[in-house]
């Protein structure tokens, strides 16, 4: 059977054709990576991949082509492209953030084929029209695969609409919701869980229940501003969630949670998925004292003790996802006190070498790092021809040395954010390629595919 995601790379193929800059034909889409180690789900065997028309046409041992474009892969480890469901890749009105060409450049570069963006954007992605404006704009611009998150909104009627429109889950940011939305009325997003399962769309949270707190922060500083939101408003808005999502029957991706406890509730309940970051994973509260703004981010780092908790129980299999969050801002607008410093930071670029050397340290199986990273990410939202390197899947493939040793240099990214919590980290294993539909975007540090290269997904044909 075809594949529709396939189906919807080939439309915006055809449409492609009408721009000069762009132009591409289909044959230029055959490709074979030629002598890696590739994964095949449980373990590494040698061999060759050959993508035709965007989708893997075999996987074998030795490939005899006819002097299709190829790339020597070996030492290399073929890995399912990376898919990111947590991305603020901003454009329209935030473009001078980040925009859909930058956004997915860094994406590439950080080995992640598929992104989802999410709807926290001016305009915001609150409508079915505004899905699709958003999908025509990305069409010219993305170099990878691109799915959008909407907004969680009351009214069921739209709610159908955003289905339709092909949004991969409806956002209920809690802090401060996107559309005009009751977060404190617990019917209120009870209905909208309903409707949302009803038309088969996930939701998204980010589970920090803090409406209605008294900002508690003493002083301004980022360790303050840290402590000001602390663990209990995560707490409070997981339990309160999985109360009302249990009535409603609806499956629940929850965001960048940051402690054990969170993830155990979670794991023990159906439908619900849980998502870390590396930022929750790697760094605590203590460094914000010398990197300041640049780690604030919310949810805010945690102390030391919470941090390791929940590494350990993400390396102990409890997480369903590590998703970077990433969330450009510019740097006039971080370097200010903690009261007016947007929280976020970038993560596409350094979330898989950061995750590779936890590999390389021995500290996570590679198995576990493609499941968090590409399997479940594509279970959870539907992406049923992703994440897997076999015959009929679609060609979206990381090559990666396990043993390239580098540093983290933010001026160095390719999104516009050219800064990191992570500067300075030494760094074992890196990305060498990134193959989406069966096209190089990304090799040894350059882009190389055009703007527009990359497809729109929508939920629910892919
Ligand atoms: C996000 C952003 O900048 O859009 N910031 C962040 O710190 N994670 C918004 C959010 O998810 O709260
Ligand atoms: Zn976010």
């Amino acid at each position: 059977m075809e594949s529709s995601c396939v189906r919807i790379a080939q439309r915006n193929l055809a449409r492609s054709k009408t721009r000069t800059d762009t132009a591409v034909d289909l044959e230029d889409r055959n490709f074979l990576v030629k002598d890696a180690d590739v994964w095949n789900g449980r373990a590494f065997t040698r061999g060759s991949i050959l993508i035709e028309n965007g989708r893997i046409k075999r996987i074998a041992r030795r490939i005899i082509d006819n002097g299709v474009e190829r790339t020597n892969a070996s030492g290399l480890k073929a890995l399912p492209g990376l898919i990111d469901v947590h991305v603020h890749l901003r454009d329209m009105e935030l473009a001078y953030k980040e925009d859909f060409a930058t956004g997915t450049a860094a994406a590439a570069a950080g080995g992640f084929t598929t992104v989802l963006d999410m709807p926290n954007t001016v305009p915001p992605t609150n409508s079915a029209r505004r899905v699709i404006e958003k999908q025509k704009v990305a069409a010219q611009k993305t170099r990878v695969n691109v799915g959008f998150h909407a907004a969680a909104v009351s009214d069921s009627d739209e709610i159908e609409a955003l289905a339709h429109a092909g949004a991969f889950s409806l956002k209920l940011y809690m802090p401060k919701p996107i559309a005009p939305f009751d977060v404190e009325n617990d019917q209120a997003i009870e209905k909208m869980m309903r409707a949302a399962r009803h038309v088969g769309t996930p939701v998204t949270v980010h589970a920090e229940d803090i409406v209605g707190t008294e900002n508690t922060s003493q002083g301004d500083g980022f360790e303050q501003a840290a402590d000001a939101r602390s663990p209990i408003f995560e707490t409070r808005a997981v339990e309160r969630l999985l109360r009302i999502q249990k009535k409603a029957r609806c499956s629940v991706h929850y965001c960048h949670l940051t402690l054990r406890s969170s993830l155990t509730k979670i794991s023990g309940s159906t439908r619900s998925t849980s998502e870390v970051t590396p930022h929750h994973l790697l760094l605590s509260k203590k460094l914000l004292s010398t990197i300041g703004w640049r780690g604030w981010m919310v949810p805010p780092l945690r102390s030391e003790e919470t941090r390791q908790s929940l590494l350990e129980s993400t390396l102990a299999g409890l997480s369903s996802a590590i998703a970077s969050d990433h969330a450009p801002h510019t740097i006039k607008e971080k370097d200010q006190s903690a009261s007016k410093s947007p929280p976020g930071v970038p993560g596409l670029e350094t979330t898989l070498p950061l995750m590779l050397t936890l590999v390389n340290r021995q500290q996570m199986p590679l198995s576990l790092l493609v499941k968090l990273l590409s399997e479940n990410p594509a279970r959870i939202f539907g992406l049923k021809s992703k994440a897997k390197l076999q015959k009929g899947a679609d060609g979206d493939v990381v090559l990666v040395d396990l043993k390239k040793k580098s540093k983290i240099d933010s001026s160095k990214f390719f999104s516009k954010a050219k800064f990191s919590p992570f500067d300075g980290f030494k760094t074992q294993g890196a990305v060498h390629s990134s193959i989406v539909s069966g096209k190089v975007v990304y090799k040894e540090g350059e882009i190389v595919a055009g703007e527009g290269s990359g497809s729109v997904l929508r939920s629910g044909s892919g």
